[in-house]
């Protein structure tokens, strides 16, 4: 029955490739098309606002560096919001199954359209997956490596998860503390629960300087100015309503000793976060992609990262 209203290509088979002037569009080829037409765009829109040098598509370099570069864990992280991948399997799975409908019709536009749709499903789920269980690891590393941490810092990791952050930070420690706040929620990362983490901690051998807290982000159990670093990946874009993101910032800001230091990786808000941190008075606030190692799926959920600086004294 789906082929019957998606068959479009060849009106006689054997002489031409005229679209059959009668036909009409149904809802799977319009999105099949729209899907193919709006990757090539979405992709030159983002390509020019971005402005990290990753993002110049050099397809080449990219593999290369792909596989050059990736970092050995010893913890299960598991998946960011697991269902979003499933989806896009899914979806490059149905729009296989058309290509092979309409392949079984002859009608060739059709096949053409169904594969480009399904290839680009296919390249949704491994930006995503790739994201999650390799390349943001490989960005944090880098992003903690710049921090020059002195290892005797306190660091607090805001919607620490299963610990892919939390952890880093703790093995750059010696001395210092790293603690992640959670509520576990397992929508938002798979198998997340604090057990997971604690396994995770003693499994990258860092358990003796990590300690997790049970805590809303938005109500930080701890006192002022106690956190030298505070860090937070994808997690503040969870809290749906702008005033609680905004009092994840403020809340932030409250433990955050003088002095210190604040590195907020996010695919959504990050620009809303930068002002919220610079209306505080914070000096040396600045923006800045991530490249397609952080890309949810494609570059249009590509992720940023906001840094600045707590001064002695805010005016
Ligand atoms: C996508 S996961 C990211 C986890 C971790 N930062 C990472 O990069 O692997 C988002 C995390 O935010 C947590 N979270 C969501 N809302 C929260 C809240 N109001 N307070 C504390 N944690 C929260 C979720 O439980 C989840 O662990």
């Amino acid at each position: 029955m789906v082929s019957a209203t998606f068959m479009f290509g060849l009106d006689q088979p054997s002489t031409s490739f005229w679209i059959n002037a009668e036909h009409r569009f149904g809802p799977v080829e319009t999105l099949a098309l729209t899907a193919c037409i709006s990757w090539p765009v979405l992709l030159a829109i983002r390509c020019r606002q971005e402005t990290h040098p990753h993002v110049g598509v050099d397809v080449g370099a990219t593999l290369t560096s792909m596989v050059e570069t990736s970092i050995v864990r010893q913890g299960d992280y598991g998946f960011d919001a697991p269902y979003v991948p499933v989806i896009f399997g899914l979806l490059s799975l149905g729009f296989l199954t058309l290509a092979v409908l309409n392949a079984t019709q002859g009608a060739v536009v059709g096949v053409i359209a169904t594969l480009i749709a399904a290839m680009w499903f296919f390249g949704c789920m491994a930006s995503y997956i790739y994201t999650t269980r390799t390349g943001k690891f490989v960005v944090w590393s880098q992003v903690l490596d710049e921090m020059n941490l002195t290892g005797q810092e306190q660091v607090l990791d805001l919607g620490c998860g299963r610990g892919a952050v939390l952890l880093l930070a703790a093995e750059r420690l010696d001395g210092g503390r790293a603690h992640g706040v959670d509520l576990w929620r397992s929508q938002d990362q798979s198998g997340n629960a604090v057990e997971t983490t604690t396994r995770n901690a003693e499994a990258e051998g860092v358990a003796d300087r990590v300690e997790l807290h049970t805590a809303d982000m938005t109500e930080l159990p701890f006192s002022d100015g106690q956190f030298d670093v505070i860090v937070s990946s994808l997690a503040i874009h969870n809290i749906t309503s702008k005033l609680g993101r905004q009092q994840v910032i403020n809340e932030a800001l409250r433990v955050l000793r003088p002095g210190g230091r604040l590195a907020i990786a996010d695919f959504r808000h990050v620009a809303r976060y930068a002002e919220t941190l610079s209306v505080a008075g914070l000096s040396d606030v600045r923006t800045r992609g991530l490249g397609w190692r952080f890309w949810y799926g494609g570059p249009w959920a590509a992720t940023r990262l906001v840094q600045a600086t707590k001064p002695d004294r805010i005016a």
